[in-house]
């Protein structure tokens, strides 16, 4: 057979590729067989001084050794590169457990504390939670909440405004929660038609606000609860009803003073907004000759409704508006609401709940 002679050697560079243990030994004997001054190569050059026909069988031979021989250099390489890998991965494993620091435990921030408190007070009221997106289009903002382009309410609100629109609508951090009473009232008209007979929505949105604001009392990023309640029936007293069990509960003073003060809203009419009872000067509520402003709150307007495709002719209700840092301030006699956002573990230590007593209206706040 043409190229016996050359068995020999693929025998031993077989046994010597698959015996190779690193990649670097293996590179050695690569280099002994196919690299510049290589066996194989050596071989290959003496081609050039054979006769044509020859030439031809003993190129055939050759090549087919030297492709036997590259494949398994190929395979081993393979082969040794994985195991480098898995002695890698298996040496360089770092241990990123660390052990339990009680002293550095975290708790419930009294912002999420108070969002729960209001869900359970509302909850058991039968409030279902809605969510809005953070990112609004002026529309739902503004526009549709009866606040037309040149009012002066727009300017009011410090509004954040993006670089960047819905369709031709700009885009706004939302100013307050008060559009996700649109978002539910169009998704509610949608589904169930303008003069749908069942009753309707009741909800609140607790939630992330933006006004470009700061200081002792103000943060660019802060915290409403909107709440919302359309039916055939819905009156002023319902909303007075609601609103004052809710402040007691929240409170958990049945006694606390309560005043209902006309104000002006431009998505309510009548609007009002509730003072709670309080002393100026040692913070303490339900006590001392002083009022303080809690919430926003009157009843739909009939272009509010009208905007979401409801008929104000055969529904009404009534909407709130409330500050959560303010309410949890209050609560828990917290003085400069940008502590809240300090993420100092000391003060969370301090004002925050543990995770093992949830808001529980049986179980008072
Ligand atoms: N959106 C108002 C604000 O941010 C608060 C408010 C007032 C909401 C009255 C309401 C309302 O739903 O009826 O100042």
């Amino acid at each position: 057979m043409p190229g016996d002679d050359l068995l020999p050697l693929q025998t031993e560079a077989a046994a010597a590729i698959a015996a190779a243990a690193t990649l670097e030994a293996l590179e050695a004997i690569r280099v002994g067989l196919l690299g510049k001054s290589g066996a194989v190569t050596a071989l290959l050059k003496q081609l050039g001084a054979l006769a044509p026909e020859e030439k031809k069988t003993r190129g055939a031979a050759l090549n087919i050794l030297k492709t036997s021989l590259t494949d398994a250099l190929a395979a081993r390489r393979e082969t040794l590169e994985a195991a480098a890998l898995t002695a890698r991965l298996t040496a360089e494993k770092i241990d990123i457990s660390a052990p339990p620091r009680p002293e550095i435990l975290g708790a419930i921030h009294p912002i999420s504390r108070t969002m729960e408190e209001i869900a359970a007070i509302f909850g058991a009221q039968n409030f279902a939670i809605m969510d809005g997106p953070d990112i609004e289009d002026d529309w739902y903002n503004f526009s549709a909440l009866n606040i037309p382009s040149h009012h002066p309410a727009r300017a009011m609100m410090d509004t954040f405004y993006l670089n960047a629109s819905h369709g031709n609508r700009p885009a706004v951090l939302r100013t307050h929660t008060s559009p996700v009473q649109i978002r539910t009232m169009l998704e509610w008209a949608r589904l169930h038609g303008a003069h749908a007979e069942k009753p309707a929505i009741r909800i609140i949105v607790p939630g992330r606000t933006f006004r470009a604001d700061h200081d002792a009392t103000h943060s660019p990023m802060f915290h409403q609860c909107e709440g919302l309640v359309i039916g055939r029936d819905i009156t002023l007293a319902h909303l007075k009803g609601c609103l004052i069990d809710f402040l007691h509960a929240f409170f958990g003073r049945p006694d606390l003073p309560l005043r209902f003060r006309a104000s002006y809203f431009p998505f309510t009419e009548p609007s009002m907004e509730i003072d709670l009872g309080w002393d100026r000067k040692t913070g303490e509520i339900g006590g001392g000759g002083d009022w303080l402003e809690i919430l926003g709150s009157g009843m739909v307007h009939p272009n509010v409704l009208a905007n979401c495709g409801i008929d104000p002719r055969e529904y009404q209700g009534f909407a709130f508006g409330m500050g959560i840092e303010r309410l949890t301030m209050l609560k828990h006699g917290i003085s400069d609401l940008r502590l809240f956002y300090e993420s100092d573990i000391r003060w969370l230590k301090h004002y925050g709940f543990s995770p093992l007593s949830p808001a529980m209206l049986h179980e008072g706040f």
